[in-house]
């Protein structure tokens, strides 16, 4: 028999998956392979959003605008991890796996806001985005990183 509140939290699962799956569109196809240390591939996802935050920064000193719209399209329409990895992630969250989509979904619009911004050539208007995206990415490391670390990693 399982409980009723493991009943709830697999229909969260369940609900949050879905929901998954429809907003990631063509997610399964850009997977990034399984990882062969025990990293979770969300780790590399990250590493590399890191890196081009880090590149659309210098981008924007240089005025490289074709350049920094590249790299924000890159950071909007980033990977996702395999889907067993995902299942893993959303067990865990539960009822968080919905806010922690919100804000990846913040960090993916401003993303865009940047790239939009770069189109035009608009340097305020592409500061203005990074700034907001940086935001995104603190505020979700902020509330997931430190329990993310404890619980995929053992880490205190
Ligand atoms: C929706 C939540 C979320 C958002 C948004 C997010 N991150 Fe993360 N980030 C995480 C979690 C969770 C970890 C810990 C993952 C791990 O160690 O396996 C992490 C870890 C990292 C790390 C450490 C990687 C390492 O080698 O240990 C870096 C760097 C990073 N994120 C950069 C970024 C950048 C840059 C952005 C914004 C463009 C961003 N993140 C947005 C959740 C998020």
């Amino acid at each position: 028999m399982i409980s009723l509140t493991q009943f709830k939290r697999w229909v969260t699962v369940i609900a949050a998956s879905v929901i998954l799956a429809s907003a990631c569109g063509t997610a399964l196809a850009q997977n990034v392979k399984a990882q062969p240390d025990n990293a979770l591939a969300l780790r590399h996802i990250m590493q590399d959003l890191d890196k081009n935050t880090q590149a659309i920064s210098h981008g924007i000193e240089e005025k490289d605008w074709p350049l920094v719209a590249k790299l924000a399209a890159l950071i909007a329409d980033h990977p996702t991890p395999p889907l067993g990895e995902k299942v893993r992630i959303l067990t865990y969250l539960g009822t968080d796996a919905l806010a922690f989509r919100g804000l990846d979904k913040d960090a993916q619009a401003a993303a865009t806001a940047i790239q939009k911004a770069a189109d035009k050539e608009d340097g305020p208007g592409v500061i203005a985005a990074f700034g907001k995206m940086q935001a995104a990415c603190m505020a979700c490391h902020n509330s997931y990183r430190a329990p993310f670390l404890q619980h995929f990693y053992g880490k205190q």
